[in-house]
C-alpha cells in the first residue's frame, strides 16, 4: 500500500529534514584526512539526540549505527569504522532521521582533502542527476519518468546506475512503496500522487552498474572496484510540484 501523507505529516517530516541537512553541513565543515568514519557516525548521533531526534537505522534490520559510511568502491551501507579517512577518498554518509515519529532520508557524498577530477566529474554529474530525477517527480507523472530522467543525463558520461537498490517511499517505515529505480523508461510505472514521499538517490559509477555484497551482508561495492558515489533527498510530491525536504542550501 502507498502512503500519501497530509500536509501536517509532511511539514513534520520537513522538520526532521532540516535537521538531515544540518547535520550533512555539519559534517562537510569538519571532514578532512584523519578523522575516522566512526567519529562521523558519532557525531551525526550526538547532535540528532541533542535535537531531540533518533537515529532511525540504528537497530533497523539489525543494522548497529546511526550512519551508513561508504568509502571510494562502496556503493552504500558501509560500516562506520575507525580506519582514517586519507586525500583523496570520498565518502558517501547516509543516514536517517526520527524526529517525533516523522522521518527524512539523505545521503551525501563529501570529498576528503584534495579528490581527483574523475572523482570531482563523479560527484557533480551524480549530484546534477539527483537534481533531474527531483524535477521529474511531478504529480501526474510517473515513477519511470524519476529513473528515465536520471538515466537520459547520466548515460552520456559512460557512467554505471547502479540497478540493486533504489529510492523508495519514507514513513512511516524508512523503506516503504514504491520502489524508485534511477533507470527506467518514461511514462511507466505507478502514477505519482500529492502527498507521496519518497527518497530519490542515484548511485553512480565511473564503471560498470554491478554490485557484490561484502561478507558483512550490507556492505555494497563496485565489481570492477571502480568510484561509487550517491546523493540521495526525501521528496513530497506536492501541487506544487516537489519538495526536497532535506535541502541543505534553504538552512544555516
Ligand atoms: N538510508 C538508507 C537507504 O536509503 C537506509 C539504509 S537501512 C540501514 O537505503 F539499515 F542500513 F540503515
Ligand atoms: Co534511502
Amino acid at each position: 500500500m502507498i502512503q500519501r501523507k497530509s500536509q501536517r505529516e509532511i511539514e513534520l517530516m520537513h522538520e526532521a529534514g532540516k535537521l538531515v541537512a544540518k547535520i550533512h553541513k555539519e559534517i562537510a565543515k569538519f571532514i578532512k584526512p584523519g578523522i575516522s568514519t566512526l567519529e562521523i557516525d558519532e557525531f551525526a548521533e550526538d547532535f540528532m539526540k541533542e535535537n531531540g531526534a533518533i537515529p532511525a537505522q540504528k537497530g533497523y534490520q539489525g543494522y548497529k549505527f546511526a550512519t551508513c559510511a561508504s568509502i571510494n568502491d562502496e556503493i552504500c551501507h558501509g560500516f562506520p569504522r575507525k580506519d582514517k579517512l586519507k586525500d583523496g577518498d570520498v565518502v558517501k554518509i547516509d543516514f536517517v532521521v526520527d524526529l517525533n515519529g516523522a522521518l527524512a532520508d539523505s545521503a551525501w557524498t563529501h570529498p576528503v582533502g584534495k579528490v581527483s577530477d574523475e572523482a570531482q566529474q563523479l560527484m557533480k554529474v551524480t549530484k546534477e542527476s539527483l537534481y533531474k530525477g527531483i524535477e521529474a517527480a511531478q504529480a501526474g507523472n510517473r515513477v519511470g519518468d524519476i529513473g528515465a530522467a536520471i538515466e537520459q543525463y547520466v548515460e552520456k558520461y559512460g557512467y554505471g546506475i547502479v540497478r540493486d537498490f533504489t529510492g523508495h517511499g519514507i514513513g512511516p517505515k524508512i523503506h516503504e512503496e514504491p520502489n524508485i529505480p534511477h533507470f527506467g523508461r518514461p511514462n511507466s510505472g505507478q502514477r505519482l500522487k500529492e502527498g507521496l514521499v519518497i527518497t530519490i538517490e542515484p548511485m553512480i559509477n565511473t564503471g560498470i552498474w554491478p554490485s557484490q555484497m561484502d561478507d558483512n551482508g550490507w556492505t555494497a561495492r563496485t565489481v570492477d572496484g571502480s568510484l561509487s558515489c550517491q546523493y540521495e533527498h526525501t521528496v513530497a510530491i506536492t501541487k506544487d510540484g516537489p519538495l526536497i525536504l532535506t535541502e541543505q542550501d534553504d538552512i544555516n
